[in-house]
């Protein structure tokens, strides 16, 4: 069988699967009970000064009626003691001494940060995560993801962290800002040991149309929140292959955000991720999705023969590039499986008013599957993605499988004037932000 152990930054636990900091976290109880089922490691909700929690602060984005595939929340970090946390982290150490136990910690002065970076290593942490995250509720007492948009500030945290901690550190980044790559670096220079990503996305989920407030609802009113799930796992995924990519942050990355199942684990752990966090899916499904998680993933390196976690870590980076390097001689066109169509012409309509108007329906009586026009199909994909049929629609490669040409060999054969170029490749890619007034005083 392949090895599932994992390493990240010197924290060890006996699977890639981490419950995030979060409520599925926030006890001794909840973290052995995960512990039992599979996980192998947990980062404990956030602790800090405790807060008092609203009620309601959940909100839910469905779709088509019963899939939650966005959730929302306005919750902020524990509401509980932090003697009373510390006490149980020490016991589920005491348990499960090979599991990993990272304490996820927000606090304001560097005191503070001195302070309970200290009580948390007493307690028998494995690892310290900084939430620069929250989008809701701490960033507007300069905590959570306002510490995440300043990476000067963000840097002289970690410094503060770094002075007194013996373990390893994760600085765990919010995806509320233009360029995740800019945090990363600073996560890199202040001494992080790691970075984590995503937290929540800074969303409103919905509105009662009824009552003129926004979900979720308390007293009559409510306040934007963090959006998470199924839904964010794209935005995850890209920052996560920027992070990896990026040479300037070269530290280890675990993965967070959409993650269901064996699959989502897979993507994650294939575009840089080391390990995995998950949140949302256990909030929806419980701690027993990690047994899929794990079976899967065995079944996937057994195939591949993967035969350690390490060894398939952004396996899928050198096939990211930037847009000007894929090759615009590479042509599909759309074919469809007569046998397989069911008629419902949605491939059509989709392509008739949303594309390129490829596809005919045909014009005797009684025949209703469509057909391909191909001299219009641009191989864009959307009928095979609108078709509710697997493996209806297919697209199938017609170039002459050799031919090969970049926007920047079109760019020197004189295509494209050469100063829109320059100032593309000079410009866009470049681009590093300006640190902020507040950063240079
Ligand atoms: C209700 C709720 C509470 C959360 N609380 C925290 C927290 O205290 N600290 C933190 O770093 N992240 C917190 N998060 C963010 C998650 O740890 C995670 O980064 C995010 O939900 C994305 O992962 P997911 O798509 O698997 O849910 C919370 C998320 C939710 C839904």
């Amino acid at each position: 069988m392949p090895d599932l152990s994992s390493n990240l930054a010197g924290i060890k636990s006996p699977n890639p699967f981490w419950l995030a900091s979060a409520p599925p976290a926030n006890s001794g109880y909840q973290v052995m009970k995960a512990f039992d089922q599979g996980w192998g490691g947990a980062v404990w909700k956030t602790l800090g000064v405790p807060v008092i929690n609203v009620s309601s602060r959940y909100g839910g984005l469905n779709y088509r009626g019963n899939r939650l595939i966005g959730f929302n929340n306005i919750e902020l970090i524990t509401d509980r003691p932090l003697k009373d946390n510390l006490r149980e982290i020490e016991e589920v150490k005491k348990h499960f001494p090979d599991h990993a136990v990272i304490a996820s910690l927000m606090v304001e002065s560097r005191e503070e940060w001195h302070q309970i970076v200290k009580d948390v290593e007493n307690a028998g942490s494995d690892g310290i995560e900084l939430n620069f995250g929250c989008p809701h509720g701490m960033c507007e007492r300069g905590m959570g993801s306002a510490v995440g948009q300043e990476p000067k500030v963000l840097e002289t945290i970690v410094r503060w962290v770094k002075e007194v901690s013996t373990i390893p550190v994760i600085v765990k980044l919010t995806p509320n800002i233009s360029d995740i790559r800019v945090p990363a670096r600073a996560a890199k220079s202040g001494g992080g040991d790691a970075i984590s990503l995503i937290n929540t996305i800074q969303s409103i989920v919905g509105v009662d149309i009824d009552n003129f407030v926004p979900y979720p609802v308390v007293d009559g009113q409510s306040t934007n929140g963090g959006y998470c799930g199924p839904a964010v796992k794209p935005i995850a995924l890209n920052m996560l292959k920027n992070c990896a990519q990026d040479p300037q942050v070269n530290l280890p990355i675990s993965g967070i955000g959409g993650i269901e199942n064996w699959r989502d684990v897979v993507e994650h752990l294939l575009l840089g991720a080391t390990n995995v966090q998950v949140c949302t899916a256990v909030m929806h499904y419980g701690f027993g999705i990690v047994r899929e998680m794990q079976a899967g993933l065995e079944r996937y390196m057994v195939e591949k023969n993967f035969k350690t976690i390490d060894s398939m870590v952004g396996k899928a980076l050198n096939q990211v590039k930037n847009w000007e390097d894929l090759n615009l001689k590479y042509k599909v066109v759309a074919e469809i499986n007569e046998e397989k169509c069911i008629e419902c012409q949605l491939c059509y309509t989709a392509c008739e008013d949303g594309a390129h108007q490829a596809i005919g329906l045909p014009e005797q009586e009684g025949q209703r599957v469509p057909y391909i026009i191909e001299e219009n199909c641009v191989g864009c994909n959307l009928c095979s993605l609108v078709c509710p049929v697997e493996e209806c629609i297919t697209m199938v490669r017609k170039d002459d499988g050799k031919s090969h040409e970049t926007w920047s060999e079109r760019t020197l054969n004189g295509n494209i004037p050469t100063t829109f170029n320059d100032e593309l490749a000079g410009g866009l890619h470049h681009w590093v932000p300006e640190p902020s007034a507040a950063l240079k005083k």
